[in-house]
């Protein structure tokens, strides 16, 4: 199993570190843009492994050579948004990026499965879904488990109960309109709408849609890292070790969820051909009606993209 991160930042170096001390490759290879950081960061890391007595070798590199044949390759390369900079500059330059990333990418390893970081998520999914020409299948972007995670977070932080019982869901874009499903999370099998008020409830929902936002006022310098890489993680075991997980991602939906032609976060079957399946779950008009709406949101956006 050969995995390829691309943007040896602050997910995709912790996202490689993750996978190497799991052994869920033999070889990882990070590449990034800036001179010495993927060579530094994978010098780094190959040298923990006999502490962790895992056997990945780590590669860093500046070109993609080195990236041939990979299975996995996780796309983290991305600016932040800077001072002056407005949400559309950012999109045109991301897009740009995550394009270019991915033809380099698909030309190495045409036989890939994509998994998508860079932000704005959905969009640049769509983008590397288009640069890539692959099938559907074989591009996905990472966001819902993130949110779901942060979710999950909040709800054991507010009930004093262990992380591992509590389960649950946020679908639609990775923004401000991503749409939690309380009648979906539970605790120990127990719905939450049956564990607490509305007013709990919706509080934990609006923590889970500034869970990004409320990291980067702490950091100031930058955003989350650690549960988007463990999270980026999680969709990289489900696909390398074929075990059809039902995690949400963004994927491209034809007519599921009476929606069409956009990359959007839905519950996924992820497995050794990448998503092998979209999980229909049962809307009420409420929920329906949220996805619909974050989902005209990443069209408007996509439409604006020259891809
Ligand atoms: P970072 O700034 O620490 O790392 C980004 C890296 O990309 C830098 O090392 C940079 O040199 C590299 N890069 C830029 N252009 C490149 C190119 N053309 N080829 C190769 N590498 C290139 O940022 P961080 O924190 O690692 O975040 C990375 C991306 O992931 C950002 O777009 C961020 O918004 C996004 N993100 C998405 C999340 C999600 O839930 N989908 C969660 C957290 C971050
Ligand atoms: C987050 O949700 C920045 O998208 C990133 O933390």
């Amino acid at each position: 199993m050969k995995v390829t991160v691309v943007g040896a930042g602050n997910v995709g170096a912790t996202t490689a570190h993750i996978l190497a001390n799991k052994e869920l490759a033999n070889e990882i290879v990070l590449v990034d843009i800036v001179e010495g950081i993927p060579q530094g960061k994978a010098l780094d890391m190959y040298s923990a492994m006999p502490v962790e007595r895992t056997d990945t070798r780590i590669i860093g590199t500046n070109g993609y050579d080195e990236t041939k044949d990979s299975d996995l390759v996780i796309i983290t390369a991305g600016l932040p948004r800077k001072p002056g900079m407005s949400r559309d500059d950012l999109l045109a330059k991301n897009t740009e990026i995550v394009k270019s990333v991915t033809e380099q990418v698909v030309a190495q390893s045409p036989n890939s499965i994509l998994v998508i970081v860079s932000n704005p998520l959905d969009v640049m999914t769509y983008v590397a879904y288009k640069a890539s020409g692959f099938e559907k299948n074989r591009v996905m972007g990472m966001a819902g488990v993130l949110d779901s995670a942060r979710f999950r977070t909040f709800i054991s932080m507010e009930l004093n109960v262990s992380v591992e019982d509590v389960s649950a869901f946020v679908l639609g874009g990775h923004g401000d309109s991503m749409v939690p499903l309380p009648r979906y999370s539970t605790v120990a099998g127990i719905p939450l709408p049956d564990l607490m008020d509305k007013e709990t409830i919706d509080r934990l929902v609006q923590r889970t849609r500034n869970g990004g936002i409320e990291i980067v006022n702490f950091l100031k310098t930058g955003s989350a890292y650690y549960a988007p890489a463990s999270s980026s993680v999680e969709m990289a075991e489900a696909i390398i070790k074929d075990k059809k997980r039902i995690l949400p991602c963004a994927v491209w939906l034809e007519g599921e969820y009476d929606l069409n032609n956009v990359m959007v976060g839905v519950p996924a079957k992820l497995g050794k051909s990448g998503v092998e399946e979209i999980i229909q779950i049962k809307l009420n008009p409420e929920e329906q009606e949220a996805l619909n709406k974050s989902a005209s949101g990443v069209q408007a956006m996509m439409g604006k993209v020259n891809v």
